[in-house]
């Protein structure tokens, strides 16, 4: 595997690598964290959902039916979830990543954790919970198309652990693609915080397509800057970047 590596204005280099589409971005995704897995059985995930990790998904599916990867071991902490939709609600994140991913796989389904309790309210004490379990391994990331990750708008404050939001009208209209219509996307939810994000050990953030090529652009070549909350990541100490080539095509060769 080769990594082209660049030094971003955070000082620290992002292992950045570009495939050349969608499928390959996603073996090569899935590929980089299931080595991590078999390293550690008992590894920490920090999972998303969107449309882009459905791919790494897709191919983790047949590598645990082959035999060749297993989460019996693992735990998971999702990024966010919407609030007001209870798990079993259809576009629920718990009912996402239940549809692609965890009913395909072995994994012990109570070692799954979203932020939100039983009763479908805010758990504030998430960070802790994480921190308890020895904090995540690599935590899986998408980037919104103005630099959100989790729910963290622009604007978002670096210092931040798992919060409540208000969904901008942006990112209600960009993910209204998985309600019937865009007033059925709930108008809050509550997600990791940056400062949440950036203590996981390990980050890989994925993107895939034109409309993601400028907030890849803004938050890996520019500054850092709570205009996108994506930038904090040139400060990790250990952050891959997997494009494909649409995603890439605003960055320097
Ligand atoms: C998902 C999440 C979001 C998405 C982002 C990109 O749990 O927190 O930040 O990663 O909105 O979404 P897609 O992959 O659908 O373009």
């Amino acid at each position: 595997m080769k990594w082209n590596c660049i030094a971003s204005k955070g000082l620290i280099p992002l292992r950045i690598h570009v495939e050349k589409d969608y499928e390959s971005l996603s073996e090569l995704a899935a590929s980089v964290v299931a080595y991590d897995i078999v390293q550690n059985p008992n590894i920490v995930l920090g999972m998303a959902t969107g449309g882009t990790p459905i791919g790494m998904y897709k191919v983790w599916v047949n590598q645990v039916r082959e035999g060749n990867l297993s989460f019996r071991e693992a735990t998971t902490f999702n990024l966010d979830e919407y609030l007001g939709l209870d798990a079993t609600h259809p576009k629920s994140f718990r009912f996402f990543m239940q549809e692609n991913l965890f009913k395909h796989i072995d994994i012990n389904i109570n070692r799954t954790f979203f932020p939100i309790d039983d009763m479908n309210q805010p758990f504030f004490e998430y960070d802790s919970l994480i921190q308890q379990e020895s904090g995540i391994d690599v935590q899986i990331l998408g980037i919104g198309r103005n630099g959100h990750i989790g729910f963290n708008e622009p604007g978002e404050d670096f210092n931040r652990l798992t919060h409540v939001v208000e969904l901008t009208e942006s990112t209600r209209q960009a993910n209204a693609r998985f309600f019937s219509n865009s007033e059925e996307v709930p108008t809050h939810a509550i997600t990791m915080g940056l400062a949440s994000i950036m203590n996981a050990k390990k980050v890989v953030l994925l993107a895939s397509g034109v409309d993601k090529s400028l907030a890849i652009y803004n938050s890996i070549s520019g500054e850092v800057s709570p205009k996108y909350p994506a930038s904090i990541l040139q400060q990790h100490p250990n952050c891959t970047v997997i494009l494909d080539e649409d995603a890439a095509s605003l960055l320097p060769k």
